[in-house]
């Protein structure tokens, strides 16, 4: 018998949850963070290194993927897991957010979106069908159904259409995806800063039904008080017994935020990003490494952290490799930066667990106010 797709909650703590989604190929504890791997790799890092700061599931991309080296080869290869040596769960964007952000000539339409590619200028199109196609040939776990999603801010009756269009094509995700034991399809609730449309989106979904719920729209200009203000009420519009997924978030003071308001799942690529950029994350906020009052500074980025750039390496050395572009800064400081993630993650998880969500909240904004020393 397949093992199939499941979600338990563990404990709750006000309107923070900790639970375990178990899928056949391991388990996401949650609340959980997905460390992005778009086009088949977590950049800087080998999979064995994301996998020991303490991650459970990657994020890959429909769009990017299907450009290069496309989804047919990666099937051809074996999958995507078997392809970047990850075995562990994969969620997989559906695309139509990554459309809009990064290809050339996007035609809208109800069918679907044409686009030319950003690499080589080459046509494609994106539809719901071709999406499920795309994402059940890489071998994806979590499946996102097929959406639009607007830059904000966008008027009122733009951002309508554009949730009920998604809506449409969240119908025919469900329909395209089939049934497939182990694998789950999540629902995006789009709708803006509109609470109104947000509930429109919920009972949309909600009326296809999926195995999990995602947030979408969201981090997409309108700044962390008003992010905050629609989770407020968003997250408690879907179904208390799924997972709910805020994507495309963010920086650590939004995932406690956000943890705050009854979300259990998240993805950036700021972790990993800001590894390549110099901005390291720690308990005392964010350091730039490039920063010359690190260049005779032999302590390490954080005294607390166990990772291989904090155990082994001075601030001064990791100054003098990031100055020099030599390629072992971006791995040393993306993993102490995963790490710190994982490590903020597991942090919640055990404060939910243990009914000290509220003082964590406290202690975690404290430290931040101290600066870094
Ligand atoms: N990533 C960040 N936000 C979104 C969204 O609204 N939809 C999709 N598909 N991906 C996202
Ligand atoms: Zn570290």
């Amino acid at each position: 018998m397949t093992k199939s797709f499941s979600f338990t909650l563990n404990a709750t703590d006000g309107k923070a949850r900790t639970g375990v989604v178990a899928t056949p190929r391991g388990d996401i504890r949650t609340p959980a963070f997905m460390p992005v791997g778009t086009a088949a790799t977590v950049k800087a890092m080998m999979p064995e290194s994301v996998r020991a700061t303490g991650a459970d599931i990657l994020l890959g991309n429909t769009y990017h993927l299907m450009l290069r080296p496309t989804a047919e080869r990666i099937d051809r290869l074996g999958g995507l897991h078997k392809f970047m040596n990850w075995d562990r769960p994969i969620l997989t964007d559906s695309g139509g957010f990554q459309v809009m952000s990064l290809s050339d000539l996007r035609k809208m339409s109800e069918e679907g979106v044409r686009f030319k590619s950003h690499i080589d200028g080459s046509e494609h199109w994106l539809t719901p069908e071709r999406s499920m196609e795309i994402q059940k040939l890489l071998g994806s776990d979590i499946v996102m159904c097929f959406d639009e999603c607007p830059a904000l801010p966008a008027d009122r009756d733009r951002i309508a259409s554009s949730m009920r269009l998604s809506m449409r094509w969240a119908d025919r995700s469900r329909a395209a995806f089939g049934d497939r034991p182990g694998h789950a399809l999540f629902g995006i609730q789009q709708g803006g800063l509109e609470q109104d449309l947000r509930g429109e989106s919920a009972e949309a979904l909600r009326a296809i039904g999926f195995e999990g719920y995602a947030v979408g729209g969201l981090a997409v200009g309108e700044g962390q008080q008003a992010m905050f203000g629609v989770l407020d009420y968003a997250p408690d519009m879907l179904p208390a017994d799924k997972p709910r997924y805020l994507m495309g978030v963010g920086k650590p003071d939004d995932i406690v935020g956000a943890v705050a308001r009854g979300i259990d799942m998240f993805d950036c690529v700021l972790p990993s990003r800001s590894g390549r950029t110099g901005q390291v994350f720690t308990r005392h906020g964010v350091v730039n490494i490039k920063n010359a009052r690190h260049q005779d500074d032999p302590r390490p980025l954080d005294e607390a952290c166990g990772c291989p750039a904090c155990r082994n390496y001075s601030r001064a050395y990791l100054h003098h490799v990031f100055r020099s572009q030599e390629i072992i800064s971006s791995m040393l400081l993306t993993w102490h930066n995963l790490h710190y993630y994982q490590e903020l993650m597991q942090g919640i998880r055990d404060a939910i667990a243990e009914g000290r969500f509220a003082a964590f909240q406290d202690a975690f904004h404290a430290q931040r106010a101290e600066g870094d020393i």
